[in-house]
């Protein structure tokens, strides 16, 4: 089986899509935020480029049963219910609700995705869970392909590192995965860093423009790994909890 490491969704031709399971991630912050949302009981996150389709799917459902959720240049938009921190997702908040997110990178890499075989939107908190869902597709023969969001259609540290715990998760189990150039490069990162997620951010250019914006209680939340076990999938232009009664 391959496994391939894209440092943005704009890198990927039609064949690193179609038939593979994708992982997406966003680290810092959007895809943590999805699986802390689904974790704390959302019914689902629809993600969109822009905050006018936020504004215009809103009107599809009742008032009390969305919220409107997003961020520019990392602060929540105007008029919205929510940014994107994923310390805003809580229970008593999200319990039951469709959150329509729009944000810089994260939500923009996901709508670029379709027809792929299944979506899993990963992060560090869910990283255990969605790392054995993607063992059980390479031992079914699937190609999986990473997509690092990035930031700004640039290479982002804290997602490289990310994907390369992700390759080697699999690698240490499978024999016989291909890897390409990138997904080799993220597991020296990987490698490089272990658990101190810490140093890792603080390293990172979004880790400090967030430690900056005043959002440094977000990084350990980003960085508390296994923290929210759940297997965020996208279909349908919506993200839902992979369980029982969502059957892939
Ligand atoms: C993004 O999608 O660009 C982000 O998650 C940015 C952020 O809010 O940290």
């Amino acid at each position: 089986m391959r496994l391939d490491v894209f440092f943005g969704a704009h890198l990927m031709t039609p064949a690193d899509i179609q038939g593979r399971v994708l992982l997406v991630l966003d680290v810092l912050r959007a895809s943590t935020t999805v699986a802390v949302a689904l974790a704390n009981g959302a019914r689902a996150v629809l993600p969109f480029e822009s905050s006018d389709e936020v504004v215009a799917r809103a009107k599809q459902f009742e008032r009390s049963d969305v919220l409107l959720a997003g961020e520019r240049k990392m602060h929540m938009i105007p008029g919205f219910d929510l940014g994107n921190s994923p310390r805003e997702y809580l229970p008593e908040t999200v319990e039951g609700k469709t959150v329509l997110l729009t944000t810089t990178n994260g939500t923009v890499a996901l709508a670029g995705l379709q027809g792929a075989r299944d979506v899993i939107v990963a992060s560090y908190v869910n990283y255990s869970a969605v790392s054995a869902m993607i063992r059980a597709a390479a031992r079914g023969a699937a190609d999986v392909s990473i997509v690092c969001a990035g930031r700004d259609r640039q290479f982002a540290l804290e997602d490289a590192a990310c994907a390369g715990r992700y390759t080697r998760g699999v690698t240490k189990r499978l024999a016989n995965v291909r890897l390409n150039d990138a997904a080799q490069a993220c597991c020296l990162i990987d490698k490089r860093y272990g658990d101190r997620l810490d140093q890792l951010f603080e390293d990172s250019e979004h880790g400090r423009a967030l430690a900056e914006a005043g959002f440094g209680d977000d990084l350990a939340v980003c960085a508390a790994v296994d923290s929210h076990p759940v297997i965020p999938i996208y279909q349908d232009r919506q993200i839902t909890k992979l369980g029982p009664d969502r059957e892939r």
